[in-house]
C-alpha cells in the first residue's frame, strides 16, 4: 500500500482516473444554454446587451468597484489601463518577474519599457522592497499581480507608489471575487485588470475587464477600448483627439459569464475547502512550503493550488522533476505553473532588448526548481475524491523527505 507507484507498487489513481472523476470545467449551467440560444435567435450579439449591461453592475459591485468595462481579453484591458493612466513611449512600468507575458506585454504595446523586479518568497508575488529599488525618474507605474489568486502586498505598494507619485494598476487574472482587508481586488488601486480565459476562475472561453473606482478613468478606458464611443452611446459625440482601439464583448460571452458569476461564491467556498483540506495532509511535511497571501485576513481562492519545494529537506539529490515523477506515477495531475520566468517565455518572442530586467533570483529559483502547481478543478471535486489525492500526495512528499 505504501509502496510508491514510481517503486512498483499500486498508484492511488489508475492512469487518467482523476481526470474522469472531476467535474466538468468550464461548468455546464442549463440556464446559460438558453440565454445562448435566446440570444443568437435575437441577433442581439454585441454592442452592450442586456448581459453585458447587468455584467457592468454585478461585477463592479462584486469587487467593491463603481465602475466595470468590458472587453475581449485580459491581455487588452492591461493595455486598455495603462493608456488611460497616460503611460506611453520613454515610461517605465515595474512588474513581477513572474507573471503571464501579457503583463508585460501590454507594457510594450503602449510603448513603455516593462521593468522586472523578483518576487517575494513567501507570497510569489512582487516584492514592494524590489520595486522600491526599481523606481527611476521614468517610473509611471507599478502592476501586481495577485499570483494564483494569492493576494500582493497592495498595503505596501500603494504606500510605496504614494511616496513617489506613481500609478497603480492591478492584475487580477488570477483572483476573481477575492479580497484583502475586507476589499474586492481591482478596488485596491486605480484599476483591477481580469482575465475570462479558458483556464480561469471564471471563463467565456476569452473575454477581460477592467474595474475602477474612477469616474473619469472610467469613461476614459470604455471610449478607447470602444472607438471612441462613451457608455452613453450613441447620445454623446465621438472626441476628436482621442486615439482608440476596437475591444468590445460580445453578448455570447456576456451571458456565460453572468450565470458563472451567480455561482462564483459557492464555486470558491468549494475550492477553499478542497485546499484546506490538503493543507492538513501536507503542511506539516518539511520539505513542503505552502504559497501564502500577504495577510492573514486575506480572503483568496486558488486558481492553481500551489507549493514549494523546501531543499533543504529534500532527500539528497533528489530534483524537482524526480519529485514530479513520483507524484505523477500515483496518477495526480501536478504540473510546475508556466516553467520559467516571465523574460523566458517563448510566448514573449519579441522581448530581446525591450525590457530591464533587476535581480531576479527568487523568481529562477522558484520557477526552475521549487514550485509545484495543480489546477483549481481538481478542489471542485467530491471530498472523497480530494481526501484521495491529498493523501497520495502526502505519501510521495514524506517519502522525499530526508
Ligand atoms: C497574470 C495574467 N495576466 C494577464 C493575462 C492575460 O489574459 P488574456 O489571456 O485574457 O489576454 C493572463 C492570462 O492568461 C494572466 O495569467
Amino acid at each position: 500500500m505504501n509502496t510508491l507507484a514510481f517503486h512498483g507498487g499500486k498508484p492511488v489513481f489508475e492512469p487518467e482516473e482523476l481526470d474522469r472523476l472531476l467535474p466538468p470545467w468550464p461548468p455546464h449551467l442549463p440556464e446559460t444554454e438558453e440565454k445562448l440560444l435566446s440570444i443568437y435567435r435575437s441577433g442581439k450579439w454585441g454592442l452592450c446587451g442586456e448581459y453585458e449591461k447587468k455584467l457592468m453592475e454585478e461585477f463592479a459591485a462584486y469587487q467593491d468597484t463603481k465602475h466595470c468595462i468590458w472587453m475581449c481579453n485580459g491581455t487588452t484591458t492591461l493595455e486598455c489601463a495603462l493608456l488611460a493612466l497616460g503611460v506611453g513611449p520613454g515610461d517605465e512600468v515595474i512588474v513581477p518577474g513572474v507573471t503571464w507575458v501579457a503583463t508585460a506585454q501590454a507594457v510594450q504595446y503602449v510603448g513603455a519599457t516593462p521593468v522586472i523586479v523578483d518576487i517575494d518568497p513567501d507570497t510569489l508575488c512582487i516584492d514592494p522592497e524590489k520595486v522600491r529599488e526599481a523606481i527611476t525618474p521614468r517610473t509611471r507605474a507599478i502592476i501586481p499581480v495577485h499570483l494564483y489568486s494569492a493576494i500582493a502586498d497592495m498595503d505596501a505598494i500603494n504606500a510605496i507608489a504614494k511616496e513617489y507619485g506613481i500609478h497603480v494598476l492591478e492584475d487580477c487574472a488570477h483572483a476573481h471575487g477575492t479580497k484583502q482587508h475586507g476589499k474586492g481586488v481591482g478596488s485596491l488601486s486605480s484599476f483591477g485588470s481580469f482575465s475570462f480565459q479558458l483556464s480561469k476562475l471564471m471563463t467565456a472561453g476569452e473575454g477581460g475587464c477592467l474595474t475602477t473606482n474612477d469616474d473619469h478613468l472610467a469613461d476614459l478606458a470604455f471610449r478607447l477600448s470602444h472607438i471612441g464611443n462613451s457608455r452613453l452611446f450613441p447620445q454623446e459625440p465621438l472626441p476628436v483627439d482621442l486615439e482608440c482601439h476596437q475591444y468590445r464583448f460580445t453578448e455570447f460571452q456576456a451571458a456565460i459569464i453572468y450565470d458563472q458569476h451567480q455561482h462564483q461564491d459557492e464555486y470558491r467556498a468549494k475550492r477553499q475547502a478542497g485546499a484546506k483540506l490538503v493543507i492538513e495532509y501536507i503542511k506539516d511535511i518539511p520539505c513542503v512550503k505552502m504559497q501564502k497571501s500577504s495577510y492573514e485576513d486575506d480572503d483568496r481562492d486558488y486558481y492553481f493550488f500551489t507549493f514549494l519545494l523546501q531543499k533543504a529537506f529534500l532527500k539528497e539529490g533528489l530534483t524537482r522533476e524526480q519529485v514530479l515523477a513520483m507524484i505523477r506515477a500515483e496518477g495526480i495531475l501536478l504540473g510546475v505553473g508556466w516553467g520559467c520566468p516571465l523574460y523566458k517565455s517563448l510566448a514573449w518572442n519579441s522581448s530581446e532588448g525591450k525590457y530591464i530586467k533587476h535581480n531576479t533570483d527568487v523568481c529562477e529559483d522558484v520557477m526552475y526548481n521549487r514550485l509545484m502547481a495543480i489546477s483549481h478543478r481538481v478542489l471542485l471535486a467530491e471530498q472523497s475524491v480530494v481526501e484521495r489525492w491529498a493523501e497520495a500526495l502526502r505519501k510521495v512528499m514524506l517519502a522525499c523527505t530526508k
